[in-house]
């Protein structure tokens, strides 16, 4: 047996390490009732968390911009985030993390005193397969009806729950938020991105309109490393169905190619040679972040 003990779903509830059938909140937890609180998904890649500063970063923006006390220090947190890993045997895999205001008697205005939230659970998943990930996708374009503050990671996900099920009942994988200009903000739960047709690779400037991914960040990174021109502005539908190739980033989804847009195919279909070389690259980035 491991220092961790046998093998069970274990999750992390405000200070205990519980099984994950008996881990649970308060029913005032201002989380379940106001979505009041913030989240982060890290990748695990051989055990090691996958660009965990940039995740902190962003949990450390998110949590200031909503005037949320962080729930133990960022050193505390990261050894906590280890031992869910452990105590879960994840080599490969995701963790999901949520810091909420707390636990407080209803009322909308912040609470004079509450002490927030921490949850962690972990669940294993295949890892990055390259060949895999080049198999192309199908998104839908649907209107963007989310509120204005997307940069930050909050845990009020109706509006992305509403596209992705229109997405599954369409058969596409993904749904694209479309504002009032005609022009694509991002996925339910993804960085949307395409190729134009002189090679310039396109996806949307980091503003209050969508979540800077981490996954977005680091493909930026690499075409910056790699040479490869790219433009932070936003695209149409017009554009995006125009264009050489399309894919999406996320840190569930990797790079993935996508292969039709409202039923219209890209690329004819297959996924293009920007996309393939950025999965190459994304792997070795994976890679490199386990071998840290
Ligand atoms: N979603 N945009 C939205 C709306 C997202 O929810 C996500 C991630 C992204 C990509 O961000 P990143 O590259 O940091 O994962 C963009 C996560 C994976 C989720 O909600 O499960």
């Amino acid at each position: 047996m491991s220092e961790f003990g046998p093998l069970s779903r274990i999750a992390y509830v405000n200070g205990s390490y519980l099984p994950h059938n008996a881990a649970a909140v308060h029913i005032e937890d201002r989380g379940y009732q106001f979505s009041d609180g913030v989240y982060e998904v890290i990748a695990i890649h051989r055990g090691s968390l996958v660009d965990e500063a940039a995740h902190m970063e962003r949990l450390e923006r998110s949590l200031s911009e909503l005037e949320i006390d962080w729930p133990m220090s960022a050193r505390c947190l990261s050894i906590v985030m280890r031992q869910v890993i452990g105590r879960n045997r994840i080599n490969d895999g995701i963790i999901y993390l949520q810091i909420s205001r707390g636990v407080a008697p209803r009322n909308h205005a912040f609470p004079a005193y509450s002490e927030s939230s921490l949850i962690l659970t972990a669940r294993s998943m295949p890892p990055f397969d390259a060949a895999q990930a080049s198999k192309g996708v199908d998104v839908i374009t649907i209107p963007e009806i989310r509120w204005k503050r997307r940069d930050i990671k909050s845990i009020s996900l109706l509006a992305n729950c509403l596209g992705k099920e229109q997405a599954v009942q369409a058969g596409a994988y993904e749904a694209w938020f479309v504002d009032d200009d005609g022009l694509i903000t991002e996925g339910t739960s993804s960085n949307a991105w395409i190729v134009a047709a002189d090679g310039t690779l396109m996806t949307r400037h980091a503003d209050n309109a969508i979540l800077n991914g981490i996954t977005r960040k680091t493909v930026l990174k690499i075409a910056d490393e790699q040479g490869i021109d790219f433009v932070e502005k936003a695209f149409s539908v017009e554009d995006a169905k125009a264009a050489a190739e399309a894919f999406i980033t996320s840190t569930t989804s990797f790079v993935k190619p996508v292969a039709r847009i409202d039923g219209d195919k890209v690329s004819g279909g297959k996924p293009g040679p920007l996309v393939a070389r950025l999965l190459d690259y994304y792997a070795e980035h994976m890679n490199d972040q386990a071998a840290v």
